[in-house]
């Protein structure tokens, strides 16, 4: 690779040229061995947050990022790789039904060499800011590894047509050392580098296909809607680029969806819905990850249209079809799986309490952030990266937006380690959980689909 001057890359993005294909890679390259300084990545970072990326430039970023380590290498199962990513929300556990569905579908429909059709190498987070983590969720299994090898994850998706694990430490290495930069640099909300970063680790997998659940609204990263329409586009447009089929969804993010908000109740909600159950608070969790599971089985070709693949995912969570796969996917990553015959028994938060409505009317939340926050400091995720989660602690929601309440009747109920972490998270969600005269206005879960 030509030697590239980090002053003249940084100049030339500060000064609003179009870097080129060479100049982004040398200056990945340079992050990622540490031959450029920490002041330069820093300076480079809000050269781009400033002036923006073209899509050029865009696509070159994501590739030198996602080349930057090791890259899960699909090509040996001979199979066709999918997966969902989801820009983050409240008691969005939509990754564990998902996973499970397309297993069922890919184990149904196995390739001459005994594979499944389809296969989903996800490779999940940790709870960030006011958002939960799939990985913390997962961990609260007895037994559950996520840290597994690359070679043991095309095992496990050779047998199950599906693995849930973290990123590892050679994954996307460009990634790690940017994004701890943005933290500090005040870059992180900028929609270029976002994409560069999610994309990069997504396309690490060695993906054909790509759903992407882009939330909009008070519990979303993106709060306005054009902000979440132009992350969507440039995602799109970027694993179009690299040559997987991508699609986005934009999605409400308005109130926790589903029943519960936490790390195991999470774990429990989906149980109940794979062993057959659909709590009516639970409908809005199998109506997205339907869409959403339909929509991926559409890209793999399983279905003609995305409305098919929907009454076919829907078809393997009735079936338990997608529960057998489910037990299959947690037992192959040394899960216990024996919970499951009980998993109510299981969830043992130590202290809990209520908060009821006061007067009469039609339920609102306000804030669906400051609900992500409550779960948070009851427990269920961090102050700071390391820290520990509780298992136990999150929240049950017992009425949605728009729903008409009376004085009395519970609203949600809050689950913690002790009686100390109630109080806090408690006043919060009095706050944000609002009744109001009039019924606020309903809007479809599914805002709009974003396509190449
Ligand atoms: N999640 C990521 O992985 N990267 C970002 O930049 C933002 C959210």
């Amino acid at each position: 690779m030509r030697t590239i001057h980090p002053q003249q890359v940084i100049k030339h993005k500060r000064d609003g040229l179009m870097l080129s294909e060479q100049e982004i890679q040398g200056f990945v390259q340079g992050v990622t061995d540490r031959s450029i300084t920490d002041a330069q990545t820093a300076a480079f970072l809000m050269a781009c947050f400033l002036r923006g990326l073209d899509a050029g430039e865009l696509a070159a970023l994501t590739s030198a990022m996602r080349v930057s380590g090791e890259v899960f290498d699909a090509s040996p199962l001979s199979t066709f790789t999918v997966d969902k990513h989801s820009t983050g929300g409240v008691g969005d556990k939509t990754s564990l039904l998902i996973a499970p569905i397309l297993a069922a579908a890919g184990v149904a429909n196995k390739t001459p060499a005994g594979v499944p059709g389809i296969c989903v190498p996800m490779i999940s987070g940790r709870s960030l800011g006011h958002t939960g983590g799939t990985l913390d969720k997962l961990e609260t299994i007895p037994g559950f590894d996520t840290q597994l090898t690359l070679a043991r994850f095309a095992e496990v998706l050779r047998h199950c047509g599906a693995c849930m694990i973290g990123q590892t430490p050679r994954l996307v290495p460009a990634d790690r050392i940017l994004y701890g930069l943005r933290d500090h640099t005040s870059t992180v909300e900028s929609p270029y580098l976002i994409t560069a970063s999610i994309m990069s680790k997504k396309l690490a997998e060695s993906l054909n296909a790509l759903v992407l659940d882009v939330k909009v609204g008070s519990g979303a990263f993106m709060q306005r809607e054009e902000d979440a329409r132009l992350l969507a586009r440039l995602m799109v447009e970027t694993g179009t680029a690299a040559g997987a089929r991508t699609v986005a969804l934009l999605t409400k993010m308005a109130e926790p969806l589903g029943r519960y908000a936490g790390n195991w109740v999470e774990v429990l909600e989906c149980v109940d819905i794979l062993q057959g159950r659909r709590h009516p608070l639970s409908q809005d969790l199998i109506h997205l990850t339907n869409v959403l599971a339909g929509w991926m089985l559409h890209l793999a070709g399983d279905a003609a249209s995305p409305e098919e693949g929907y009454l076919l995912s829907n078809k393997l969570l009735a079936t338990g079809a997608a529960y057998k796969s489910w037990l299959e996917i947690v037992a192959a990553q040394g899960g216990d799986i024996a919970i499951f015959d009980h998993p109510e028994t299981f969830h043992k938060p130590a202290a809990s309490t209520t908060l009821f409505a006061e007067t009469k009317g039609f339920l609102n939340v306000i804030d669906c952030t400051e609900v992500g926050w409550a779960v948070q400091r009851l427990g269920a995720g961090r102050a700071k990266p390391g820290d520990p989660v509780s298992a136990h602690a999150g929240i049950e929601v017992h009425a949605k937006i728009g729903e008409r309440v009376k004085p009395g009747q519970p609203l949600v109920t809050l689950f913690a380690e002790n009686e100390a972490l109630l109080a806090e998270p408690l006043e919060m969600l009095r706050a944000t959980y609002q009744i109001e005269p009039d019924r606020p206005a309903d809007k479809p879960i599914v805002r709009d689909v974003i396509r190449a």
